[in-house]
């Protein structure tokens, strides 16, 4: 390996949401990395701070340059001038439900699901509408274990309160790449019932490796052209903290509307540093492949540890990001009152110390599960597996 994915990085200390939260924990929750940045942007960002002045800066032609070279890759031909830049995909998406509905519309979502997406809908004053995935427990393959219910969805579109479809591509936390078929059969009933698609696209190049995920405006760009698509090297490169991204749309009308709409929230100002450490980002290919390897193998061992020595745990099979949904229901005896994902979180962060995301947070369908982090060195994974299974040891004889 060319590059550092072994160091044991202490965070604490350092205002990091994941780490300072609370004493003593192990946090295998929020979805950022416990890897050092690749060394281009590492660069770009030290160079700006040398410099000594942190005024306003503008967004150039550089950063668009880098996105459409990017994307390239994907068979996706993005434009200049379809091309908006914004702080952070949550602020685009929050911008174009102000944009492109009203208080007390039907946004609608495929739970479970990033938990923001509840809020960003409900703090906004519209309604969230769920189409729930199809989960099928006894499946080990990534194609069928988790599927969408299109027939639920037709329905749910016909509702003419409904005007737009948050879709996670690839979706967190179920880890999936959705394939080309399952996004046609999305755009066809989303223009048959005059709804808009906003792609997010934020975890598309943390797949496994040798995968590449479909971005939803490469489909025909005829049966994408109501959708937007909102892309950041944030995930990918774990800069989340530079707040850079951008949002992509073929159609003009969407287009100018939101980029009004991002001026008025005041989401369209870079940071000092993200412009440069974004056109960083994209120059780092082959610190990328190497992640992916590294990730890929990190679910490996969670796999491999899972069956070995807490059996009650599966591992849904997953091709995409580097967050792991573990199907907990054979734990699952009781009834609990606030959500046993809650319980069984909090009884985990309580006894060993190990913070990972309760399923319920992703949607009441998610309650039996958890959902595990795995960007972090080996020693640490290997540390959060043993903390996992005594904690389980301990719930199962309480
Ligand atoms: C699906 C999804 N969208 C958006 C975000 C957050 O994006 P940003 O930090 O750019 O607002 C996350 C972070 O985990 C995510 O998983």
């Amino acid at each position: 390996m060319k590059y550092n994915f072994d160091s044991i990085i202490d965070r604490k200390n350092t205002n990091s949401l994941k780490w300072d939260l609370f004493d003593d924990e192990y946090p295998m929750w929020v979805a950022d990395m416990d890897f050092y940045a690749a060394p281009l942007i590492y660069e770009s960002v030290n160079r700006k701070a040398s410099h000594g002045v942190y005024a306003y800066s503008f967004v150039n032609d550089k950063i668009f340059d880098s996105y459409i070279n990017w994307w390239k890759r994907y068979g996706l031909a993005m434009k200049r001038e379809e091309l908006l830049f914004a702080t952070g995909v949550m602020p685009s998406i929050t911008s174009i439900i102000r944009a492109f509905t009203d208080i007390g519309d039907n946004v609608l979502i495929q739970t479970p699901v990033y938990h923001v997406f509840f809020y960003v809908i409900e703090d906004n004053s519209r309604n969230v509408v769920e189409n729930q995935l199809i989960y099928d427990p006894s499946s080990n393959d990534v194609e069928t274990a988790y599927t969408i219910d299109f027939d639920d969805l037709e329905e749910k579109f016909k509702d003419p309160k409904t005007k737009l479809m948050l879709l996670c591509n690839p979706h967190n936390p179920v880890g999936k790449i959705w394939d080309e078929e399952s996004l046609e059969k999305i755009a066809d009933l989303a223009n048959k019932h005059n709804v808009i698609v906003v792609s997010d696209e934020i975890h598309c190049d943390l797949t496994d490796p040798n995968l590449k995920y479909v971005p939803f405006a490469s489909l025909d760009e005829e049966l994408s052209n109501k959708s937007i698509t909102c892309i950041s090297p944030s995930k990918t490169f774990n800069i989340a903290g530079l707040q850079s991204s951008a949002v992509f749309t073929r159609n003009k009308e969407l287009y100018e509307i939101l980029e009004k709409q991002l001026a008025i929230d005041c989401f369209n100002h870079p940071n000092i540093f993200s412009i440069d450490a974004t056109i960083a980002a994209y120059k780092s290919e082959d610190w990328l492949n190497e992640l992916r390897e590294v990730l890929f193998e990190n679910k490996m061992i969670v796999d491999e540890f899972l069956k070995n020595e807490i059996p009650e745990i599966k591992l849904v099979p997953a091709n995409a990001t580097y967050l792991l949904w573990l199907d907990c229901s054979q734990i699952n005896r009781e009834d609990h009152e606030d959500g046993f994902s809650n319980e069984l979180s909090e009884f985990l962060r309580e006894n060993v110390g190990l913070f990972l995301s309760p399923g319920v947070q992703f949607g009441q369908n998610g309650d039996d599960f958890l959902r595990m982090n795995i960007a972090c060195p080996q020693e640490l994974l290997l540390e959060g597996l043993n903390a996992l299974k005594i904690g389980i040891e301990k719930y199962k004889n309480k």
